[in-house]
């Protein structure tokens, strides 16, 4: 399983870099005003830091004006990954950059007709959205289960799943558990994967024996 972050925040991409367990990142235009940051030279840095597929968005939504915004950023970096929205204009400029041997990230994906299309488009990603839906009393995960059962049934779709709008720590572990390609998480859900009372307090346990042994290891 590949491990995402879902943030504009420079720092904290270099801090889960830092890790080597980071195999890419993808922001949002809204992450990006949060960030307060110039969206393409942030991008640029970015890539700069992590070398796997760097999702940036684009901010129009009609197709002439998109394919425009898909051509300044795919030469930002050869692993720039062009997020358009799940639309018909979208996924006219995903069919095209795909065909040109650009990777395009595929956003906004809330049922698995949406994702159906996508995969013909030749995405290298559909985005679908686990906590939205949650939020609405929609089962995400049941979703992501649908589009893996759907993807399995044809070989020739090779677009990954890729969850997004993850919010804890279980959809990380349940979306593993289906066998989902990719997720994309905020650094903070990522960095509770670390954490267990269990460890913390068995680790406390060793650092006092050890130093009643009056031992160095160095
Ligand atoms: O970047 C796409 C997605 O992960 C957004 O998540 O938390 O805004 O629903 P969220």
């Amino acid at each position: 399983m590949k491990f995402f972050v879902d943030t504009a925040d420079i720092n904290e991409i270099k801090d889960l870099a830092s890790t080597g367990l980071l195999d890419g990142v993808t922001t949002n235009p809204s992450l990006i005003a949060k960030s307060g940051r110039e969206f393409l030279p942030l991008i640029k840095e970015i890539c700069d830091v992590v070398s796997g597929p760097v999702s940036a968005e684009v901010a129009s939504t009609d197709y002439e004006t998109m394919r425009k915004e898909a051509e300044v950023l795919r030469k930002i970096a050869d692993h720039v990954a062009v997020k358009v929205p799940l639309t018909q204009d979208g996924l006219r400029v995903c069919k095209e950059l795909s065909d040109d041997g650009t990777m395009v990230n595929v956003t906004l994906c809330f049922s698995a007709g949406q994702a159906i299309l996508a995969a013909k488009a030749g995405a290298s990603f559909i985005s679908p959205f686990v906590g939205r839906l949650d939020d609405l009393c929609q089962s995400g995960l049941e979703l992501i289960s649908d589009i893996l059962r759907v993807y399995d049934n044809y070989p020739e779709f090779d677009t990954e799943v890729l969850v997004a709008s993850i919010r804890s720590p279980m959809h990380i572990i349940e979306a593993a558990k289906m066998g989902a390609d990719v997720i994309t998480s905020p650094p903070k859900v990522i960095k509770q994967l670390y954490n267990h009372p269990l460890t913390d307090s068995g680790l406390a346990a060793f650092v006092d024996d050890w130093a009643k042994t009056g031992q160095s290891i160095l």
